[in-house]
């Protein structure tokens, strides 16, 4: 590459030296949908940015409408621009990096298409180098991944081209799977013709820097493992909340709601990485391993007192930021008496010797006061309070906060003397941030699992049967909630925190979410 210009972010310094994937061709099957525009292509221009992508490497996008090569550049160069999160488009490396782009319209059920596919991808390799490596990536409505896998095996295109010397690989966005049963399907469909080690199921949230931090905070420290357990820890709480509504989704979301949309894959895997025990090494199977054998020991929902673990809601119109928003009934596509969840609160518990009794409430929800995720780990209040009974309720127990997004950082609550001549005690926190500390914007979740694709690194995919055990915990659940209808949905105003029954699930254990 030989960009005039270059972005670099201080963040990769070390990483260019150490990882760059063999050349290769990517094709995107939903090229002309949102998710491409969005996310997948501004992406991929950071790490071309960065010269973290590898030589001659193409990408082909695939897509019922037609469009020309040269269309498809033009309105991806527009989607970079319109959907980067980052500061600076630079003209020159944008011009570079949309020639690497093709363009093939393509109807996924008709098989003579994937031959056209086989062709250009056989050009591509012999015109820019990309070596048979291809990875192939799902970015289509979840109803075509069948069809799309099936056809691909069926034209030879699931297999290395050259064994041993090239490698295929596919990404399957989420949700994978409707419910246990269908999620079974599809990975049968997918094992039919891909191998485990080709499959990356991406989760973004897993791509998050602050969620890999996690992993970094409990297990390259010494001072915070020994304490990371019941012994010292009151709860946990996992917040994923959004000032957003469905925003056009609507369709998508009367299917999906969001247990499946946020809290089946997100959430969950948070969950998991706060909770799993330390791999050996930082390698996708022990990770995954890890985070299986948490996920195996959550205990399953008690039916016969749902109240007290679960919280359903929807959101009804109000005020988001300044502006009067719609309920959810109203939105574009959404049927006028539907009950789809946009909100639900969870207490789960884990039951293992490291977190009997230690509760976890989870909440997530769309229409919510602020868009903010947070882990929050609560320690144990003091055993005895020396300073008199009067401070006792004046002392606050510690408090850990891992904010996931936005203004990324860690903050630790503890108990400070007040300057006075009397004891008085107050609350202070102490506090990382990411970009004060580190400078630069961190990568976007895509471009780190983008990479990581390219690189065969799986560490930070879903494997199959951590997909299978977050179904069969909240399949049960989904189950009742569409035989409850809109018996016990909770409306709450968008704009506040969600419904007054989130609050209550806390207040019945003596505790309340921490403020965000
Ligand atoms: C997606 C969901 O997976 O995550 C969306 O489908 C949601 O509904 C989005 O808005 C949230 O992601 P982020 O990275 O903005 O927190």
């Amino acid at each position: 590459m030989t960009d005039t210009a270059v972005l670099t972010n201080p963040l990769r310094e070390g990483m260019r030296i150490r990882k760059t994937p063999a050349p290769c061709a990517m094709v995107i099957f939903g090229a002309s949908g949102d998710l491409t525009a969005r996310k997948l292509i501004p992406a991929l221009y950071y790490l071309h940015c960065e010269r973290l992508l590898p030589p001659g490497f193409s990408v082909i996008g695939c897509a019922k409408t037609p469009y020309s090569n040269e269309k498809f550049r033009e309105a991806m160069a527009d989607a970079v621009k319109k959907f980067s999160e980052k500061a600076t488009v630079d003209e020159p490396s944008l011009t570079s990096f949309i020639q690497s782009l093709y363009y093939l319209t393509d109807d996924f059920g008709d098989v003579k298409a994937y031959t056209q596919l086989d062709e250009l991808l056989n050009k591509l390799d012999s015109e820019r180098g990309t070596n048979g490596n291809r990875l192939f990536y799902l970015a289509t409505p979840p109803s075509s991944f069948p069809v799309i896998v099936s056809h691909l095996g069926a034209v030879g295109l699931a297999q290395p081209k050259e064994p041993g010397k090239s490698w295929t690989r596919v990404v399957i966005e989420k949700p994978f799977g409707h419910d246990l049963e269908s999620a079974r399907e599809l990975t049968a469909t997918v094992g039919s013709v891909f191998k485990e080690e080709q499959v990356y199921r991406i989760d973004h949230y897993l791509g998050k820097e602050t969620v890999q931090n996690l992993l970094v905070f409990r297990f390259a420290n010494g001072i915070f493992e020994p304490i990371w357990n019941r012994r010292y820890i009151d709860h946990v709480e996992i917040t994923v909340a959004e000032e957003l509504g469905v925003e056009g989704r609507g369709r998508y979301y009367e299917e999906a709601g969001l247990l499946r949309d946020m809290v089946q894959n997100h959430v969950m895997s948070v969950l998991s990485l706060v909770a799993m025990e330390s791999p050996a090494t930082f390698d996708a199977v022990e990770v995954r391993d890890e985070k299986a054998k948490v996920m195996r020991a959550i205990r399953p929902i008690d039916f016969d007192h749902l109240d007290d673990f679960v919280v359903r809601g929807q959101y009804a119109d109000g005020w988001v930021k300044g502006q009067k928003v719609p309920g959810y009934c109203e939105e574009a596509n959404v049927a006028s008496n539907s009950s789809t969840e946009t909100f639900a609160a969870l207490k789960l518990s884990i039951d293992n010797w490291r977190w009997a009794d230690v509760p976890f409430y989870l909440r997530s929800g769309k229409r919510l006061a602020k868009r903010v995720s947070e882990i929050v780990v609560q320690f144990r209040r003091v055993p005895h309070m020396v300073f008199g009974s009067k401070t006792e309720n004046l002392v606050e127990p510690n408090v850990l906060a891992m904010r996931i997004q936005p203004n990324e950082g860690i903050a630790i609550n503890f108990n400070a003397k007040f300057p006075a001549p009397t004891m008085e005690i107050r609350p202070v926190k102490m506090e990382f941030r990411y970009a004060e500390s580190f400078g630069g914007e961190p990568p976007s979740a895509y471009e780190t699992l983008l990479l990581d694709c390219m690189l065969g690194d799986q560490t930070l995919f879903t494997r199959e049967d951590a997909v299978e055990l977050a179904w069969q915990l909240l399949s049960p659940l989904l189950d009742r909630w569409r035989e409850d209808g809109a018996k016990g949905l909770q409306y709450y105003e968008s704009g506040s925190w969600g419904p007054a029954a989130s609050d209550a699930l806390l207040e019945r254990d003596k505790r309340r979410w921490h403020r965000l």
